[in-house]
């Protein structure tokens, strides 16, 4: 068959079925031109694309295009009559719809720009080898404290410090012990302890949630707030690390090379224990506790100080959000109010 020929055939191809199509009113028909059409056996289509054969072959590119072209345009119009005949379908089907009234406007939600900085805190981290663990929120005294060298008579275990709960019976809510005292958790320090309890060194693990302290509410307290606890352990971990990993997240939060610096400070868990601050528009500020893990929280979890190190850091997420976005007041964030929220 002459190219010509085979073009001409297929021309009236997708003429005919052109016609078939914004002539069809309904979906019987609609299948009907489906069989005729585009059947995989004797679809009128396939015939077409058996006449290739018969094809010289310097003609075959040329036909093959032309195929196409014409394969294409029929189905593309068979999914436009199918739209059609839907649309129509659905004005008889609703006789209440009406088309004049005005439409209902959907108002989309947001994330929680805490969510947001969370999210963002474990891709940063997650770039940096570290996996996300989590805890309850419901701790037990070992957990919360014991494990952690915060031995029974120690202030932080003071009531007025802390939301002790009633004394755990057989709670299903906890696995803390049965009689044993639970509390919210003030920290996700407690994490530490249950991914260590589970897991060999090496440990490379943040885990972020929130903690419970009752504090009254004011502009920079809360008395539920959001952690992200760090934890890195293996042989030969030094404060160079601990340093190096703050700088990174802190460079890749706030987007520029930012400098930090570490101060002496004090936590039973961490020896020696430093608190640690950024450089931020010109000021020093203040971003979380960190240290080396203590020997004794790696005893307590069976881990040998003598061969194990590490580090561990807790750094408030509220103030980090609270920077980014210049939020001066940390209870906007708790309030739910959507104008505010929905600028973000
Ligand atoms: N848990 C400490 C706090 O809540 C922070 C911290 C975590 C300090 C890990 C050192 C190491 O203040």
């Amino acid at each position: 068959m002459a190219l010509q020929e085979f073009v001409e055939e297929l021309d009236s191809l997708s003429a005919s079925a052109h016609q078939a199509l914004t002539s069809a009113t309904n979906e019987e028909q609609l299948e009907e031109f489906r069989v005729e059409f585009l059947g995989a056996k004797n679809g009128r289509l396939k015939s077409a694309q058996k006449l290739m054969g018969s094809v010289g072959k310097e003609d075959k590119p040329a036909a093959g295009q032309k195929l196409n072209e014409t394969k294409k345009l029929i189905l593309g119009a068979f999914d436009d009559a199918k739209a059609r005949l839907l649309s129509i379908e659905a004005d008889v089907l609703d006789p209440t719809f009406d088309p004049t009234l005005p439409g209902k406007k959907y108002r989309l939600g947001r994330i929680h720009p805490i969510t947001q900085t969370i999210e963002e805190l474990k891709d940063i981290m997650g770039r940096l080898g570290f996996s996300i663990a989590e805890g309850p929120e419901i701790e037990d005294d070992w957990h919360n404290f014991e494990a952690l060298n915060i031995p029974g008579e120690h202030p932080a275990r003071d009531p007025l410090d802390n939301f002790y709960l009633s004394v755990a019976e057989k709670s299903g809510v906890s696995d803390a012990g049965v009689g044993q005292p639970t509390l919210m958790r003030s920290q996700t320090s407690t994490v530490q302890i249950r991914v260590m309890e589970n897991n060999p060194p090496p440990i490379r693990v943040i885990s972020l949630g929130r903690v419970y302290r009752p504090d009254t509410a004011d502009a920079t307290h809360y008395p539920m707030f959001h952690q992200m606890e760090g934890l890195m352990l293996d042989v030969d971990v030094t404060m160079a690390d601990l340093k190096t990993v703050l700088r990174l997240f802190a460079t890749n939060y706030l987007g520029e090379d930012v400098t930090i610096r570490i101060r002496p400070s004090f936590f039973p868990f961490t020896e020696p224990s430093v608190e640690a601050d950024y450089f931020w528009n010109g000021k020093w500020v203040e971003f979380g506790g960190a240290g080396m893990v203590d020997p004794n929280v790696l005893q307590s979890v069976g881990y040998d100080p003598e061969t194990i190190s590490g580090f561990a850091f807790g750094l408030g997420v509220e103030r980090l959000c609270m920077r980014r976005h210049s939020i001066t007041d940390i209870r906007a964030l708790f309030t739910n109010e959507t104008r505010f929220l929905h600028q973000f």
